[in-house]
């Protein structure tokens, strides 16, 4: 696991576009993963930023959302549709026709989920996917207790998610009980994973699935297992690592790495 610390959110937000861009700057059709909620906002203003500067083009992307509220009307302001749509979609020049988000509102729910596992597979599978963590230590809906392997299917939301996300609601009693989300399995499928942090409130969740042991308890800490996972933290967030230190000592090698001017010998 990369772990990268920075000195701000703008920081954060601006290295995940770089991400997110550089994979579409080398193949215009990329399969994206996308995730909404308060943290990538500001990666997603940057990758509008960048389309507007004509740096960046999206219009031939695939995307797949991690998940979407069950039993909001389609349109619902705080629904993740609409969420994509205002904040990246439109303003990105993103093609809408392939631009999915689990579809909460199917009669059959369990059939929307198998369909939605088939056509993340159809369109070659997720190359990067964006992840976000909950202060409970989830991924995406998977609330402590998901199974590792899990796939896209009906959770339940846990009181301490549905709290988290009042602010985006009049009142916690307006916040959806369910939603359709990715599986774990699903998300470790993807090619490579990005995930952000930032602020205070996520640094017991960054230092439990960072440093802790694998647990079912701490959905996040499922990526370990993965061999291609970047974690861009803010200084807030990296507040309880341990191996601070360690983390930037590997990054500033790795930078040089990459960079091309590595020399053993300095180190
Ligand atoms: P947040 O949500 O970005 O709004 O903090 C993250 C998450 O729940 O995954």
């Amino acid at each position: 696991m990369r772990v990268v610390i920075l000195k701000d959110e703008t920081a954060v937000s601006h290295r995940a576009a770089d991400l997110l861009c550089g994979a579409v700057a080398k193949n215009p059709a990329t399969v994206l993963g996308l995730a909404t909620g308060g943290t990538p906002l500001g990666t997603y203003k940057e990758m509008v930023s960048r389309v507007e500067r004509g740096e960046a083009n999206f219009s031939e992307c695939t995307t797949f959302n991690l998940d979407e509220y069950v039993g909001l009307e389609p349109g619902h302001s705080q629904s993740y549709r609409t969420f994509m749509e205002s904040n990246l979609f439109a303003p990105a020049g993103f093609n809408l026709d392939i631009c999915h988000l689990p579809p909460s509102s199917a009669k059959n729910l369990s059939v929307a989920c198998s369909e939605y596992e088939s056509s993340i597979e159809a369109a070659g599978g997720i190359e990067i996917q964006l992840l976000g963590i909950g202060t409970d230590g989830h991924i995406a809906f998977n609330e402590p207790s998901s199974s590792l392997a899990s796939r896209t299917r009906v959770k339940a939301l846990t009181e301490q998610t549905r709290k988290d996300n009042a602010r985006f609601f009049d009142s916690i009693e307006q916040v959806p009980k369910l939603a359709i989300t990715m599986g774990i399995g699903t998300i470790l499928d993807a090619s490579e994973i990005v995930l952000l942090a930032t602020g205070a409130s996520k640094a017991s969740a960054v230092c439990a699935f960072i440093e802790g042991p694998i647990s079912a308890q701490v959905p996040a800490s499922a990526l370990q297992l993965h061999p291609r996972v970047t974690v861009l933290l803010d200084e807030a967030a990296a507040g309880w690592l341990t191996r601070r230190s360690y983390y930037q000592q590997v990054e500033a090698i790795q930078e040089k790495l990459e960079q091309g001017d590595f020399d053993p010998n300095l180190i």
